[in-house]
């Protein structure tokens, strides 16, 4: 989503660096970017429509400066229009201003600023704002014109400001990240939407947290809390991450390195401490009830957790989506424990799931990637996946090694936690035999034959149910082949009668208690012309095409998704789609 990256420093090619910034958070997903930056008699902007990867800073003739702001947008309010596109000016043009986030009240500050005799040349909520520190600046310094300014913002939001004539740079933030990257030299600073914008200048870095205001001046910075004015200390942190797992090495895309990872990325989310997983699991033994929460795959791996305790430890948990979970609010209460599921740490509906949960006085444990993210921060309890960073906006090895965690909670419910972790063990060694360039090669070829094919199917039982509905959020997000997931026993109720000739349905068929139900309503399938694609550990008389896994028990849900990831990717690339990119999607979606 949205991509903050801003430079106050001795440098005087900061245009030119927040645009090199600003091209690595492209996997948060965006349609549109720009950039200002302040001259010694004013503030200069430039935006365009489209991507800033294959953008030539020379070709821009940016002038110099020591002070620089970049966006890249994903439009929320108003189409994709360069107009719409960030920064964004006040009135006077005196102001500049980027932000992620909504401004939920928006519309009735722009009609009293429109009264006030200002006007608008964009659709977005973020223009009001900037009209509205402006509005207070006629009163008031710059500065605390900002503080005014986002005690009227309802809404989540993470802004940075600058004004001409003031060597001054204003950020804060609330429910958006922001953090800050300390420079190497005396007072050089970096604010940004997320640490890979400016891993390669620093890995000196400061949180911010919701209501705290960063004032970088004079080669200075300080920090205020927006309630109280108060100045507050804050903490300097050094971050362990490298640049090179944030990049692609030998493949040409990052979800194609990230899904061949899974042979290690298992291990490290094996190979923590029991002590972090039993903690959560004694919470979930002595909560009263627990909720699983998490959006998009996240929630997808959440709900296999469900199916997995209801299995291995006997205990019922409730799946709830994150932007579902206001419906369930009178049933919380201080005894009540919900367990997140985040890769990012920074999903809005999830986080929001967070905040009714605290202030009905339940406890919250996160199963997180970015052990940095407010989600991680807030929780009360924390199990990190150790998956690295995930670039790809398709989530690959960050689900497996949800699940991964999501099997050892499950068994650590039932005192089991090293049975989880020798089987989860077993699992990563033939994951590893598994992944292979044959192995990709044979994907290809159904890849091939499916390349031209508007609708798919997938069908599970049990905790591969979950699975088939992630396996269509595969397909959807990077091939755009219309894919849909079903429970098995569901398709005679509706879907059997999407099949025609040739209609491709791929089959989740594990070893276990569904494996014979799983293969009749295959059967059903193909009596209807249908063409069955088995992901199974063995080749069955009803498969046109047989996709072998092995056969890992409890933990089928991992190795099963692991080919329907390869074929989403071949199908993107076949249709010249960018697997990394998905249009319309981002990896971090910081809003409602
Ligand atoms: C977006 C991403 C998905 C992710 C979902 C939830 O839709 O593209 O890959 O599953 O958000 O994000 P989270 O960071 O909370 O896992």
């Amino acid at each position: 989503m949205c991509g903050i990256f801003a430079y106050y420093g001795e440098k005087k090619n900061a245009p030119e660096l927040v645009i090199e910034g600003l091209k690595n958070l492209e996997y948060r997903g965006y349609d549109s970017w720009g950039i200002a930056y302040k001259t010694p008699t004013e503030i200069i902007i430039h935006k365009e429509i489209g991507k800033i990867g294959d953008i030539k800073t020379k070709d821009l003739e940016l002038g110099e400066s020591g002070v620089a702001m970049a966006h890249s947008r994903w439009a929320t309010h108003g189409g994709v229009t360069k107009a719409n596109a960030h920064p964004h000016f006040s009135e006077n043009k005196e102001i500049v201003l980027i932000h992620n986030g909504i401004f939920e009240n928006y519309s009735e500050v722009k009609k009293d600023l429109i009264k006030k005799g200002h006007k608008f040349v964009s659709q977005t909520d973020t223009e009001v704002l900037a009209h509205l520190i402006e509005q207070h600046t006629r009163k008031h310094s710059f500065e605390d014109s900002v503080k005014l300014a986002v005690k009227e913002i309802e809404g989540r939001y993470a802004i940075v400001v600058m004004k001409k004539d003031e060597d001054k740079i204003i950020a804060a933030r609330k429910g958006s990240p922001l953090i800050i990257g300390v420079g190497k030299t005396h007072g050089e600073y970096f604010i940004a939407s997320d640490i890979p914008a400016f891993l390669k200048h620093t890995n000196k870095v400061i949180y911010l947290d919701d209501n705290q205001i960063c004032v970088i001046e004079n080669r200075k910075i300080n920090f205020y809390d927006n309630a109280t004015n108060e100045e507050i200390k804050k903490r300097i942190i050094e971050i362990d991450l490298d640049i090179e797992s944030s990049e692609k090495g030998e493949f040409e895309h990052f979800m194609m390195k990230e899904i061949m990872e899974q042979k290690e990325t298992l291990n490290r989310a094996i190979n923590q401490d029991p002590k972090t997983i039993e903690q959560v699991a004694k919470a979930i033994e002595s909560a009263e009830d627990t909720y699983f929460v998490g959006c998009g795959t996240a929630g997808k791996a959440a709900m296999v957790g469900a199916y997995l305790f209801a299995k291995i430890s006997k205990k019922q948990i409730r799946f709830v989506f994150g932007s579902e979970f206001q419906n369930y609010k009178e049933f919380i209460n201080k005894k009540t424990l919900i367990v997140c599921v985040s890769q990012s740490g920074e999903t809005a509906d999830t986080l929001e799931a967070i905040e009714i949960a605290k202030e009905k006085g339940a406890k919250v444990a996160a199963i997180v990637n970015v052990e940095s993210s407010t989600i991680a921060r807030t929780a009360d309890m924390v199990i990190p996946i150790k998956a690295g960073p995930e670039i790809g906006v398709a989530s690959t090895k960050a689900t497996t090694s949800q699940l991964a965690i999501l099997t050892m909670l499950a068994y650590a419910c039932d005192g089991g936690v090293e049975i989880a972790k020798q089987l989860l063990i077993r699992t990563a060694s033939q994951i590893n035999d598994m992944l292979n360039p044959r192995y990709a090669e044979h994907i290809k070829k159904i890849a091939n034959k499916l390349k031209d094919i508007e609708s798919m199917y997938i069908i599970g039982r049990g905790a591969n149910f979950p699975m088939a509905l992630e396996c269509a959020i595969k397909l959807q997000e990077v091939s755009y082949i219309h894919a849909e997931g079903f429970a098995g026993g569901e398709l005679k109720h509706g879907p059997l009668a999407l099949i025609t000739k040739n209609t491709p349905v791929i089959a989740l068929v594990a070893n276990d208690d569904c494996r014979k139900e799983i293969l009749s309503n295959a059967q059903e399938v193909k009596a209807r012309g249908g063409y069955i694609i088995g992901v199974s550990p063995t080749n069955e008389e009803v498969f046109d095409f047989w996709i072998r896994v092995p056969d890992t028990g409890e933990t089928s849900p991992i190795v099963n998704i692991i080919p329907v990831q390869i074929l989403a990717y071949q199908l993107a690339v076949l249709r010249q789609n960018d697997p990394d990119k998905p249009r319309n999607l981002a990896k971090s979606v910081t809003v409602k």
